[in-house]
């Protein structure tokens, strides 16, 4: 990188360290107009007092009893609903029969195989449940007993979480894709006695056998003593005597009827379930969730943020309930607000690459949830496969999971949204629980890229290195300053480590380790994890942003940028780029594609080296594992891969990266 090349191009560096962003996104969307007249937020909701909103959204559960106390706050322990006893199957399921919404359909089920199509009545839904959690209580399943569910996307996956807070017992749901070990620690981690899988599930037209990675896995949890096997595809699978028992025996004679189960009163601060996420170090953090609060903030946002009319609404998060995303967004927020769901078992490609489109056109889905990496490969394969179906039915967009490039923000508008439905691009994490930042429809103000505004009796800022709070125009560390009902009660079994991976940054104050920056109007930009941050010859720079300006180059489908060491710059910028079909990678691709980042950001912002690759390596939740990408970058060993989607993709990366270099200015 030559003098020449910074010179009149980068702003002045910020005082205190604060992060720098050059791109200008200009492009608006206000709200229709006609949405804003029907939607559930209206402006005054900004004006809504902490106290008064969290206390007047509890009432949209049923509570056994009351709560006596809204909150208590000794950092790092929050407690909402102080005193309060509910249930979260009766609120998500019976309360919904009770009131004569039994023949609504709960989830519209599809399985991969497209010839099973099922579609689950909230009615459907208490007999399945009610009929399982006799199972488990059989299988001497009690308030505390600590439950761990390894399935796919099946409808049993949804009624075994359910029939678990039926009875009081915590959950822990490990994602189909997860290997034996990472089954096997959660496990132990939680001290689980009963397994919930199931034989076989579908996958890409493949079947994956969960029972016998469930088995690899039991032989590293010992305590587990019951294992209760669902029937998917009816392989074959060995079941161990005295141990193993299918869900259909296990079931076998049991009552169905309401009464035989009745819903366990759980305190507010019971634990619900444990979300296991990876962190920094090799072992996985077990995210802790309570009761009342955590339905109260799922319920709410849900409501709120997606503009959710049960009545009216064809709902569809796409994600997998196996993440915190298909916890609070396809179970339990939706559930408890009565909702009508899309539940879909299998990958978007399969058999075509329109299946998704399809299903939206089949249920007349109203509301889509899904993920920027979801948005780009729909990008990547096309957007004639969506125009193929009738997609009018959608009326409103969310995206979560990453900070979401605008070009894929006006794809997902023009190409899904028929240009008319409001974007939600939203904010949080598995240890929130709960949205926190994003817009509400209808009255805010979008601007493709920004999660735009805190959702209301949300405390929400941003710091600099010292702590400083800074005000619009600023950028550094996204804090929280006060607690909100959803947040994590800590690591499970792991005091020290929830108090000084959050809390120690900034004593009494939740540091979420992303970057932000907020602009003018008060609207938040998500710059990534700050560990995503590079700084480029004295320049602190987003990997986002970078990704982006590669993004809105027409040849590019998919870009991620990571740093290497630079005995000149500090650091210096690589990044891996995937070609959108009819483009082929080359020197003047590679000049071209240099000169677009400088022309879109600046000079100082050109990959010092580009890779071409035909896949980017992701985990199974779909985000790029940029540490993975640091290693190849940085030429390193590998570390971890066993959390990769498709573990081949990095050794062709490595090739590629050691073949393909740009070379240097
Ligand atoms: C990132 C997923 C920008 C962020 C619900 C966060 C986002 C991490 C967004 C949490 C968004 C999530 N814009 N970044 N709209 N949503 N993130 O725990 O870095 O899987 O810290 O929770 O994803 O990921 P997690």
């Amino acid at each position: 990188m030559t003098d020449a090349n910074q010179q009149g191009a980068s702003p002045a560096p910020q005082q205190g360290h604060s992060i720098e962003t050059m791109q200008v996104e200009e492009r608006r969307f206000p709200p229709s107009a006609a949405f804003a007249a029907q939607a559930n937020a209206q402006p005054a909701i900004y004006d809504r007092d902490f106290d008064e909103l969290w206390s007047t959204e509890a009432g949209r559960l049923d509570w056994f009893e009351p709560w006596t106390e809204l909150y208590s706050w000794n950092p790092p322990q929050a407690e909402w609903y102080i005193g309060g006893k509910l249930n979260v199957c009766h609120n998500c399921v019976d309360r919904h029969v009770l009131a004569g919404r039994g023949d609504k359909v709960a989830f519209h089920w599809e399985g991969e195989p497209a010839d099973e199509i099922v579609p689950i009545t909230y009615s459907d839904l208490q007999s399945r449940v009610v009929l399982f959690a006799n199972a488990l209580k059989k299988l001497g399943v009690q308030k505390g007993t600590a439950v761990a569910i390894y399935m796919g996307m099946v409808p049993e996956l949804p009624v075994a979480m359910l029939a678990c807070t039926r009875l009081g017992a915590p959950h822990t749901v490990v994602f189909g894709g997860f290997s034996a070990d990472s089954l096997g620690d959660r496990m132990v981690d939680m001290g689980c006695t009963v397994l919930i899988t199931q034989d076989e599930a579908w996958r890409r037209g493949k079947p994956v056998g969960l029972k016998i990675i469930a088995d690899e896995a039991l032989e590293l949890a010992p305590n587990v003593q019951t294992v209760i096997v669902a029937q998917r595809t009816f392989a074959p699978v060995a079941m161990q005597a005295g141990r193993d028992v299918f869900w259909a025996d296990a079931c076998a004679g049991l009552s169905d009827d309401p009464a035989s189960c009745p819903c366990e009163p759980m305190d507010a601060e019971d634990l619900l379930f444990l979300m296991y996420t990876s962190g920094t170090t090799a072992k996985p953090k077990g995210i802790a969730h309570t009761t009342g609060g955590y339905l109260v903030g799922a319920a709410t946002t849900h409501h709120y943020v997606f503009d959710h009319k049960p009545e009216t609404d064809v709902y569809w998060c796409a994600a997998d309930i196996g993440w915190i995303t298909g916890h609070s967004y396809i179970v339990y927020g939706p559930l408890a607000n009565g909702a009508t769901s899309v539940l879909y078992e299998g990958t978007p490609d399969f058999p075509a690459h329109d299946r998704w489109w399809e299903i939206v056109e089949r249920y007349g889905v109203t509301i889509l949830y899904t993920a920027p990496t979801a948005i780009r490969s729909h990008m990547k394969w096309g957007a004639e496969h969506a125009a193929k179906h009738d997609l009018s039915t959608l009326r409103l967009l969310g995206s979560v999971g990453e900070p979401i490039n605008p070009e894929a923000w006006i794809w997902y508008h023009e190409h899904i949204g028929g240009a008319r439905c409001p974007i939600v691009d939203t904010w949080w994490q598995t240890e929130t629980g709960m949205i926190l930042i994003a817009p509400l429809p209808g009255v805010t103000t979008t601007k493709p890229g920004s999660a735009t505004k805190p959702f209301p009796g949300v405390d929400v800022g941003v710091f600099n290195e010292a702590g400083e709070e800074v005000g619009p125009g600023g950028g550094g560390y996204l804090v929280l300053k006060k607690p909100w009902p959803g947040i994590t009660r800590g690591i499970f079994g792991d005091p020290e480590r929830f108090q000084d991976v959050y809390w120690s940054r900034f004593p009494g104050v939740y540091f979420a380790g992303d970057g932000a920056r907020i602009d003018e109007d008060g609207d938040y930009w998500l710059l990534g994890r700050v560990d995503d941050v590079m700084n480029v010859a004295g320049h602190r720079m987003s990997t986002i942003e970078i990704e982006s300006a590669l993004v809105s180059h027409p040849a590019v489908a998919e870009a991620a940028v990571a740093a290497r060491a630079d005995a000149i710059t500090g650091q210096a910028i690589v990044a891996f780029v995937t070609l959108r079909s009819g483009f082929e990678s080359s020197v003047a691709m590679l000049e071209e594609l240099r000169n677009h980042v400088a022309h879109v950001i600046s000079p100082i912002a050109k990959p010092a080296n580009i890779v071409f690759t035909p896949e980017l390596p992701k985990t199974r939740s779909g985000k790029i594992m940029r540490r993975l990408l640091r290693d190849v970058a940085e030429n390193r060993p590998l570390g971890d891969t066993t959390t990769l989607a498709d573990p081949s993709v990095v050794g062709e990366l490595q090739d590629r990266a050691a073949g393909e270099n740009a070379g240097e200015e």
